[in-house]
């Protein structure tokens, strides 16, 4: 992670020392880093030049409310997927004009809120769902803003349950479907077709399917604007993946970079060259690339023991902090936030939560801990806390945001008392 580097033995965010934040909050304990968050939104920014663009940030990669209002104040927009996240949006400055709303399964209120609010688009994930949107918009005597969120049937050679753009998986609707819309709206005094939407899947790390979905979105957005549409944006969603693995070298002084795997000005260039001959303007909606290596899950080393032929060391945080290695077999690298011992050992490291599957790393090579040490597990700004839990009774963790030497409380911890609710 670029925030984050070994002073002499010792981890630092920015300018603040982990061991000391530990000590003062208590773990397992968020940590994020300003200047990267504001950097990565930058280099998205800076890579469609002088194309017209916004970029939609996908609230559901982490939607604490610092977090949202800083990417707000540069220039985001927000790409929703419940009534909830269209609340945060406008709560955090967000204007309506910037936010785009997915989901297969938007509810009546939920598209109510959105038309009376006036946000750039409803994607539509369903010919039901159009339908829906329409005589809701009737109803209300307005035009809903759609749009069609198209299942291009593109592989991203990624987890399965992360992939989100093949035939059978449960998102947007056929190209043929997009054309019979296409062809329907045209007709209907109640929703407007103002956009083309994809998002066939997070954690894409190669080039080619970028490359197919410019094409297949090129064709259709220009199917539309031929039926007499006149688009206002296609979106080519987010996605973006970070070289999870290559997070920071460990050693005295060491640095990280878990960028992106794929520079964004290629993947950004290829949407541009598709559809530039349209001056449609664009849309894409990172989440993950935004925020995941602006933060770390820092948690403290409880025991540790053999069982059979494995090493285990048990820590304080869990799935219920940090679910993606339980439920993607993800990747976290995890460093000691003090290098006391350059000897390793191959471990499991796992949480206190009743769950097998409660796990950070298995048979993985960590630098030698011992009881009451901290440990930094990285990259985890994205789908960290946001997919964290209560289970086992467990109040949700403290989150902060270092800028410089400056620290705040972005998330106080859940008490007890917040979970006790009759
Ligand atoms: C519609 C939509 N857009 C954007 C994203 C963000 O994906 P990522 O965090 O991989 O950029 C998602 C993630 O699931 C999504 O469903």
């Amino acid at each position: 992670m670029q925030c984050l580097h070994y002073d002499k033995t010792s981890l630092y965010i920015e300018d603040v020392a982990l061991t000391e934040l530990a000590n003062e909050f208590g773990t397992p304990l968020y940590v994020y880093s300003f200047k990267q968050l504001v950097s990565n939104f930058k280099r998205f920014d800076d890579a469609f030049g002088d194309y017209p663009h916004t970029l939609c940030y996908a609230l559901k990669a982490n939607s604490n409310p610092t977090i949202l209002r800083s990417l707000a104040r540069v220039g985001a927009g927000a790409d929703v997927v419940s009534g909830g996240e269209l609340f945060f949006a406008l709560e955090s400055g967000i204007p309506p004009e910037k936010i785009v709303f997915a989901g297969v399964g938007k509810r009546d209120i939920d598209i109510e809120a959105a038309i009376k609010i006036g946000i750039r688009g409803l994607n539509v994930e369903s010919e039901m769902e159009y339908e829906v949107i329409s005589d809701l918009a009737e109803r209300l005597n307005r035009v809903a803003p759609v749009s069609l969120r198209i299942n291009p049937d593109i592989d991203i050679y990624g987890h399965p349950y992360i992939a989100t753009g093949r035939h059978g998986d449960k998102f947007g609707i056929t190209g043929e479907a997009a054309l019979r819309l296409i062809n329907r709206i045209k007709n209907d005094d109640y929703c407007d077709l103002v956009g083309i939407h994809a998002h066939i899947g997070s954690q894409i790390t190669e080039m080619a399917p970028y490359e197919k979905l410019a094409e297949y979105m090129a064709d259709i957005a220009r199917k539309a604007l031929q039926a007499g549409h006149r688009l206002e944006y296609i979106d080519f969603g987010g996605g973006f993946g970070l070289d999870y693995k290559n997070a920071i070298e460990v050693n005295i002084d060491g640095q990280g970079s878990d960028d992106l795997v794929v520079e964004p000005q290629k993947i950004i260039s290829t949407f541009i060259n598709a559809v530039k001959d349209t001056e449609v303007p664009l849309i894409i909606e990172p989440g993950r690339a935004l925020v995941a290596n602006t933060g770390v899950l820092i948690t403290e080393v409880l025991y540790l023991k053999q069982t059979g032929k494995t090493n285990i060391v048990i820590v304080d945080a869990g799935m219920t902090e940090l679910i993606r290695p339980s439920l993607y077999a993800a990747h976290h690298e995890i460093v000691p936030l003090e290098i006391r011992d350059p000897g390793s050992m191959v471990v499991d490291v796992v949480g206190p939560i009743c769950e097998s599957s409660d796990f950070f790393a298995r048979e993985r090579e960590i630098l030698n801990v011992g009881r009451g040490d901290y440990l930094a597990v990285l990259t985890a700004g994205a789908y960290g806390f946001s997919l964290s839990s209560t289970y086992n009774a467990r109040p949700k963790s403290l989150e902060l945001m270092v800028r410089g030497k400056r620290v705040k409380v972005i998330r106080e911890r859940q008490s007890l008392d917040d979970l006790w609710v009759e």
